[in-house]
């Protein structure tokens, strides 16, 4: 290539690539936004800045402060949150709206040379839009100290709102404990994509997690260990509530998941009377699934499960409670059926409603009842006859524990490699014959962590592919394509380094 041609080319792929600042469609947005239209203007995040709301809803002055506060380290300024008797002319003005459009998770962001105007019928879909701001400013706006940079955010309107009502990522802290402070850093990422649900894998042969009062060895003796002989841990149920009350003001769900009746050996070596013959099992810290079960014909079983729901259910404020049902290998198939049977009907006392791993779409389900389904399209498809809905979270393409590649240093590769294109390049509603939109209530991520030990390792993992999932779970499928999306993930590798993460390098993939 001549050198002009080189320089060329180069120009004309960083008008494509790198994004005209002032030009609103070509934002790097993910998740991509329903309607973007851009009018050319740009609106500059100066030291007089006010944010500006126009509603007595405390909450959308929490969501005013949030934003605040996310302004504040990069950019050096105290955007002060101002009640507005009229409607504001310039600044950023919140309000909340009566849109249909909008449905409850939406927003509209409108952006001229004075005004950014971020709407939302909901504190919640403001909440979203405020994600929506941050990704449109320059990357250095997640620097955590005074960057020198101009804040600007390109004109125009943005219509938004998600294609899912449930988004959801998981995270195992059971095969290896993280800290609070850990979960929270996940809970941040999931908030910036438009992640609606944490799933919390809270229990499994390897850790206890969760203290449970009346049943008080579970943490004790099940807590202390984990995959590779670590020290393990627990979370109190004070750590617990704190960990609900900052996914929800993050407009968050937290899901917890007791697995049950499989996955069991730290229940089980807890507490002698669960298991069948009376005694004890040894501590697990190995990676086999499909070796333990709770004792299925014991009154004692049921006692323990109706504990553990009742005193989780108190502490969940969310309609959901997790009873994972998967890989019960060791439990003779009927008895598996009547022991979903009797916990579904323990969740819909304590007033919650049930999810399960697919294998539970073989018991006689509740309507309202979830199937997440994992790795049997049959299964799903069993729970579509019952009428019954499925979280999609397949291991082929929603795994974020699957090795990128052969050479990913952690990770494993059970359901094949994983890389961020087929992770990405897939539609829920076109992947498995027979199971269409109206069985699918919505996209997760899960993370298993039998080889990831450290927040860092997490971070490898889930950036960049948690970005792809939020996307299929948000944007509708006409605007999702490959070709786009590999050009705006490609802003993001700036981002996450500015924000210390430790993502897998995904440049030119
Ligand atoms: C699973 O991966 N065992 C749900």
């Amino acid at each position: 290539m001549n050198k002009n041609l080189f320089f060329l080319s180069a120009i004309l792929f960083c008008l494509t690539a790198c994004g005209d600042k002032t030009d609103l469609t070509k934002a790097a947005l993910i998740p991509q936004p329903v309607s973007v239209a851009a009018n050319g203007e740009a609106f500059k995040i100066t030291n007089k800045t006010v944010i500006y709301i126009t509603s007595e809803s405390d909450e959308l002055k929490q969501v005013g402060q949030f934003l605040s506060d996310l302004l504040q380290p990069a950019t050096g300024f105290s955007i002060p949150i101002e009640q507005a008797a009229n409607d504001p002319k310039n600044g950023i003005w919140l309000s909340l709206t009566d849109d249909k459009e909008l449905k409850s998770e939406g927003y509209r962001l409108s952006v001229n040379k004075q005004l950014i105007k971020l709407q939302g019928n909901t504190a919640e879909g403001v909440f979203h839009g405020i994600q929506t701001i941050r990704q449109l400013l320059p990357a250095a706006i997640e620097a955590k100290s005074i960057q020198q940079e101009s804040w600007i955010i390109a004109g125009g309107e943005i219509l938004d709102y998600p294609e899912y009502v449930y988004r959801g990522g998981m995270l195992d802290v059971a095969r290896h404990f993280f800290s609070v402070a850990d979960v929270k850093v996940y809970i941040d990422l999931l908030a910036s994509y438009k992640i609606n649900t944490f799933h919390w894998h809270l229990s499994d042969d390897q850790g206890w997690r969760i203290e449970i009062k009346s049943w008080p060895k579970l943490t004790e003796i099940g807590g202390s260990s984990e995959v590779d002989g670590g020290k393990g841990g627990f979370y109190t149920q004070e750590e617990y509530k704190d960990i609900v009350a900052y996914a929800a003001a993050r407009y968050i769900t937290v899901i917890p998941e007791i697995d049950m009746p499989g996955h069991t050996n730290a229940a089980l070596a807890s507490y002698a009377e669960l298991n069948s013959d009376g005694k004890a099992t040894e501590l697990y810290t190995g990676i086999k699934v499909g070796f333990s079960s709770l004792s299925i014909k014991k009154e004692i079983t049921y006692q323990f499960v109706d504990d553990v729901i009742r005193e989780l259910a108190a502490i969940t404020p969310g309609e959901y409670i997790h009873a994972g049902g998967d890989e019960s290998n060791a439990t003779k198939e009927e008895d598996y059926i009547t022991f979903v049977n009797k916990v579904q009907a323990i969740v819909l006392s304590h007033g919650k409603k049930m999810i399960g791993w697919d294998e539970m779409a073989h018991a006689s389900l509740d309507k309202s009842t979830i199937v997440q389904y994992w790795a049997r399209e049959k299964n799903a498809k069993l729970a579509a006859e019952q009428g019954i809905k499925a979280i999609f979270s397949p291991a082929k393409k929603a795994y974020m524990d699957m090795q990128y590649d052969s050479i990913t240093p952690i990770g494993l590769h059970w359901a094949g490699y994983l890389d961020i294109k087929t992770s990405y390049d897939w539609e829920p509603t076109l992947l498995e014959e027979g199971l269409g939109r109206e069985n699918i209530i919505g996209i997760e991520a899960p993370l298993w962590t039998e080889t990831i030990k450290t927040l860092s390792d997490i971070e490898y993992m889930v950036l960049p592919r948690l970005l792809g999932i939020a996307e299929i779970g948000w944007t509708p499928a006409n605007l999702r394509n490959w070709d786009n999306y590999k050009v705006r993930l490609n802003e993001y590798q700036q981002r996450f380094k500015i924000q210390g993460f430790n993502a897998y390098p995904f440049i030119n993939e």
